[in-house]
């Protein structure tokens, strides 16, 4: 017995080596951490069920026969985050460079339908060089087998996917199927084909930075939805954005405990609309004054930055927020907005967690750029999304709901179910000035005339009155009661049961 137990210890100490200490020296040296150490940070200290840490290839190809290393490039297993459990796999890069072989995929594909099977989120870490170029067809269909659970799996479990090191070829498609990509700066970058071949086919010259690092994917790809400085940090990060998500479509939003009085007023709220109604503000301060304790995780902050998503808490429960934001654009509707925001609202409506809208919208983007980019069917996604979405919808109109944007951002009409204004909101089909010129365009060559026509477009729509009237806005609330009236809206829907009709699924404008 007691030579079993050595041998086992001896094969588990050189399962563990991975691809051997020089490869795991050199993984350090470029900065990163391995495989097995990403995933004692990200897990509960001591809870990481290790699967399959002996399976190995069976390829004999290319001079593979005898070159076999146990786990195979992948370690695979479950544990729990602050005590929820989920399910992981993390390349090994030491491994033949983290490349994708059919027993690989299969120690992936067994963690995905075990999480899929008891419902809890599947986290992949990913930094490899794609197919295992010795197997050929064989590693496609391990691809193949991956791809297809992740679409078994998507709006049933949370699925997220960290890019820690090179992410090429095949490797990309099952990140791009998940509901989360976040990358780590520098060290990590995504590409279908990488530089070389760039070069042959386009005769482009770019870094694999410059093709698909952290700076093009986070802010003008929008493939990725966050970026952070190093392993370490993006783990801690991982953490924190399950601790906001439900193990399931199937249970409620996680309950954590809240320190924040639900009744909490910000009197600094009355004064955040500046009078001048061209000025603009900072929305996320109303973000971060209305959920618990002012924690707030964004999603693409760096991409579409004239609307806001994000995870907060009200009363400990999570919720999703959409925000058009003032500052940037002045918070226009345009082709990247709208998608950013479409994804995220169906993926709140994926998974339970109501969405709270701020609104301070002009409308959607004019100009042939906008129009020749497909603007009527990303504006369209973002309509459709709020329209299917049956979670609690709550609505606050901060300032200006203009034209079609009006609709779109979780109006009453598209089944909003608190529709709130405050005092400073302007709900009418354009600006004042704009409205002016078109309803009196002959008289557009005596500037008083027209200043005056501005004037009384401006008082009769450029408030919430009209709106509240005929029942479209639920009432008009002060701004410094917004956190209180968003908690006692939240508690009344916790019950909420709203059903689309049947269908095989819905054809969203993609
Ligand atoms: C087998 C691989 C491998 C692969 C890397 N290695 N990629 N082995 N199959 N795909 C091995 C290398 O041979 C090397 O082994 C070790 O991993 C480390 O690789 P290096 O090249 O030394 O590392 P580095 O310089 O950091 O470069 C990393 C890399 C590069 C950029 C990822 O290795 C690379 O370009 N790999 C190939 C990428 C690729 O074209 N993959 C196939 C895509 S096709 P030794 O023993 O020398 O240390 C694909 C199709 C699927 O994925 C489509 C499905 C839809």
């Amino acid at each position: 017995m007691q030579n079993i137990i050595e041998e086992l210890e001896a094969r588990r100490a050189t399962a563990r080596l991975g691809g051997g200490q020089a490869r795991i020296d050199a993984q350090h040296a470029k900065g990163k951490l391995t495989a097995r150490e990403r995933i004692s940070l990200l897990l509960d200290a001591d809870s990481f069920e290790e699967y399959d840490m002996f399976v190995q290839h069976r390829c004999t190809d290319f001079g593979m026969q005898g070159k076999t290393i146990p786990g195979d490039g992948v370690v695979t297993g479950w544990g729990t985050v602050n005590g929820r459990l989920v399910y992981v796999f993390a390349k090994d890069f030491t491994v033949f460079g983290g490349s994708l072989s059919e027993t690989h995929a299969r120690k992936i594909t067994k963690i995905q339908d075990m999480a899929l099977q008891n419902r809890a989120p599947i986290i992949g870490l990913f930094d490899a060089g794609g197919a295992r170029i010795q197997e050929g067809v064989a590693a496609l269909g391990g691809y193949g087998e991956v791809f297809w659970r992740n679409v078994q799996a998507s709006g049933v479990i949370p699925q997220i996917s960290l890019i820690m090191g090179p992410c090429a070829g095949g490797d990309v498609y099952s990140p791009a199927m998940t509901d989360f990509i976040f990358m780590v700066k520098d060290t990590s970058y995504m590409f279908v084909t990488g530089p070389d071949v760039v070069k042959t086919v386009t005769n482009e010259e770019v870094t694999a930075e410059q093709l698909g690092g952290a700076s093009v994917h986070a802010v003008k790809s929008s493939i990725a939805d966050g970026a952070y400085e190093n392993d370490v940090e993006a783990l801690l990060q991982m953490r924190r954005l399950i601790d906001f998500l439900p193990a399931s479509n199937l249970v409620d939003v996680p309950e954590m405990p809240a320190f924040d009085d639900a009744e909490r007023v910000e009197m600094s709220l009355d004064t955040l609309v500046p009078a001048n109604p061209n000025m603009p503000y900072d929305m996320k301060e109303l973000i971060l004054k209305t959920v618990d304790e002012g924690v707030f995780f964004e999603i693409q902050e760096k991409f579409a930055a004239n609307i806001i998503t994000g995870f907060g808490r009200m009363e400990g429960r999570s919720i999703g927020i959409i925000a058009n934001q003032p500052k940037v654009l002045a918070g226009v509707l345009d082709s990247d907005s709208s998608r950013k925001a479409a994804r995220f609202v169906r993926f709140c409506d994926c998974f339970n967690i109501p969405v709270v809208t701020f609104v301070d919208v002009p409308g959607f983007l004019p100009g042939t750029a906008q129009e020749y980019g497909g603007l009527i069917k990303h504006g369209a996604k973002l309509l459709f999304a709020y329209s299917e979405a049956t979670v609690p919808k709550i609505t606050v109109i901060t300032r200006k709901a203009y034209g079609g944007a009006y609709d779109v951002m979780s109006s009453k009409h598209i089944r909003g179910d608190v529709n709130y204004a405050w005092p400073s909101a302007e709900i009418a089909v354009m600006g004042a000035k704009g409205a002016a010129e078109i309803l009196y365009r002959s008289e557009l060559g005596d500037a008083d005339k027209i200043a005056g026509r501005i004037k009384e477009y401006q008082d009769r729509f450029a408030n919430p009155f009209v709106a509240a009237e005929r029942g479209y806005i639920d009432e008009v609330i002060l701004p410094h009661n917004t956190r209180k009236r968003i908690c006692r809206a939240l508690n009344m829907l916790r019950s909420k049961k709203a059903e689309n009709p049947w269908k095989k699924h819905d054809n969203i404008p993609l």
